[in-house]
């Protein structure tokens, strides 16, 4: 039996809604295919972006998408991405070894983030741009004045500006990002910061790349300087352990200490922050790329992979240290929503299917703009699984956080159990709350190697569970590999 405290009155943070983000690349078939199909394709679509991934999104309330990249952020020049789309130049995209059209730019972009009502979070060219080229987007994008640049947006069929927000300064600028030294892309981050928001007509937030070796962070953090250039520091953390679906039970534990290494990169990155930062503003932590990248996602194949109820779980972990850091994580973004990586939704041709990743965030979502609460372990059986350096640790075998409405007055309480064979009975004590009523959904399948695809869309899919929700307590039996969210009411 796993025994909990949950205190509802010990409040660790507003859970950013950002934290349930997505991540789209121009590579293998994120964005075209998966969400761009063009306004001719016979594939149902709106201006050219795909009905029923849209629809997916929607009902996820995807509240961010960061575009254009990952890698081809740094070798994109957004002026190709703008104007009439039969004129535009086609480009090699050097990262993932494809031609770009560049049929799906900025404005169709835009519209996919109104569509699907996501904020737009962009990544600007560092590595092969310039601070010009970069400040230009800006001003294209969310400037209110008629400039020339302004005008050309609203020739492009918007005339009122974008206003996006979150604007990232590259990305892995250590790697494909330009190979920078920490301290020479912190004075390069400096130069590009000094000319960006002036472009703007709304304020923005800008992101600097990180990385999870904390030395990076504190030499970038240290040069930097100037923390009133900062929003966020960003970090990224992959995972894998064995093949994506014929993984062993072995592979399939050790999976969860590769995953939940993230909690390390957050503390981390958010303490090389307090060492630099004197000026008391807020800078948070994001993780704009982040989930399992199985041997199976090669470059040539397009970074696709299939995905089983294991990816879901470990993804649930993840978000239960994000919620846990709800003080200090101020957006994640899951790589890459579509056909790529750790996807929400994979496309063939016509059809689509929701991966368990999907259902993870599904029974999640109600977690979004919540206060964060502490979850404290009384007791709790455990399992060995190994970290990635070989290490032993003994994994808690129930991940839970939980979050309170308190204009709704509810508790979304969300539990894995991820003993592969046994169940196991949670007893969760609510301090300073009373239960009054419990609607819970359960994500599992028969074998946790399970997985949708083209014939099979909903093998893996959530269905009803039954809990208890009485005065202090909430009780449930989770069946082994499983996940439950649990909505109660409090009187
Ligand atoms: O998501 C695939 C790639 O992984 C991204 O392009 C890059 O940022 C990261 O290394």
């Amino acid at each position: 039996m796993a025994k909990l405290t949950i205190r509802v009155e010990d409040r660790l943070g507003t859970i950013s809604p950002m934290i349930y983000g997505h991540f789209a690349e121009h590579l293998g078939r994120c964005i075209y295919e998966g969400l761009w199909v063009g306004e001719g394709s016979a594939i149902p679509n709106t201006r050219g972006i795909r009905n029923d991934t849209v629809a997916a999104m929607r009902k996820l309330r995807a509240p961010v998408v960061r575009w254009p990249g990952g890698c081809f952020a740094d070798d994109y020049h957004w002026p190709d991405g703008i104007g009439p789309r039969e004129a535009r130049p086609s480009r090699l995209n050097i990262w993932w070894h494809d031609t770009e059209s560049n049929h799906f730019g900025t404005h169709e972009f835009i519209d996919l983030c109104r569509q699907t009502g996501a904020e737009p979070y962009l990544c600007l060219n560092v590595g092969s741009g310039t601070p010009e080229e970069a400040a230009a987007w800006i001003e294209y994008c969310n400037c209110a004045r008629p400039t020339t640049r302004a005008q050309q947006r609203a020739a492009g069929g918007s005339p009122e500006p974008f206003r996006v927000k979150y604007w990232g300064v590259g990305n892995e600028n250590w790697g494909c990002g330009g190979r920078f030294a920490p301290d020479d892309y912190a004075r390069e981050y400096r130069r590009f910061a000094c000319y960006l928001r002036g472009r703007s007509s709304t304020p923005i937030e800008l992101v600097a790349c990180g990385h999870t070796t904390p030395d990076w962070n504190r030499r970038f953090l240290e040069t930097l300087g100037d923390f009133r250039m900062l929003d966020h520091l960003s970090v990224h953390r992959y995972y894998n352990c064995g093949h994506a679906t014929e993984f062993t039970d072995t592979e399939y534990y050790n999976l969860y200490p590769h995953a939940l290494q993230v909690e390390q990169d957050i503390a981390e990155a958010a303490t090389a922050i307090a060492l630099y930062n004197r000026t008391g503003k807020k800078v948070g932590v994001i993780v704009d790329e982040w989930g399992v990248w199985h041997p199976e996602a090669r470059g040539d194949s397009g970074l696709y992979q299939r995905n089983t109820l294991r990816d879901a779980l470990v993804a649930a972990a993840c978000f239960d240290v994000f919620n846990r850091h709800a003080d200090v994580v101020t957006m994640a973004n899951i790589a890459q929503t579509i056909n790529v990586l750790q996807c929400v939704a994979q496309t063939q041709e016509e059809k689509m299917w929701l991966t368990p990743t999907y259902h993870a965030f599904d029974l999640y979502k109600e977690h979004m703009g919540n206060a964060s609460v502490r979850v404290d372990v009384e007791d709790m059986p455990t399992v060995e699984a190994r970290k990635a350096d070989g290490a032993v640790v003994q994994l808690p075998v129930i991940s839970a956080s939980a979050s309170v409405n308190p204009e709704k007055k509810t508790l979304l309480l969300t539990l894995q159990n991820l003993h592969l064979t046994e169940p196991c009975d949670v007893v969760a004590r609510l301090r300073d709350g009373s239960a009054e009523k419990i609607v819970a959904r359960l994500l599992t399948a028969r074998d946790v190697r399970d997985c949708n695809g083209p014939d099979a869309p909903a093998k893996v899919r959530p269905r009803t569970f039954e809990g208890v929700a009485r005065g202090s307590q909430v009780r449930a039996t989770l069946p082994p590999h499983s996940l439950v969210a649990a909505k109660v009411s409090l009187r």
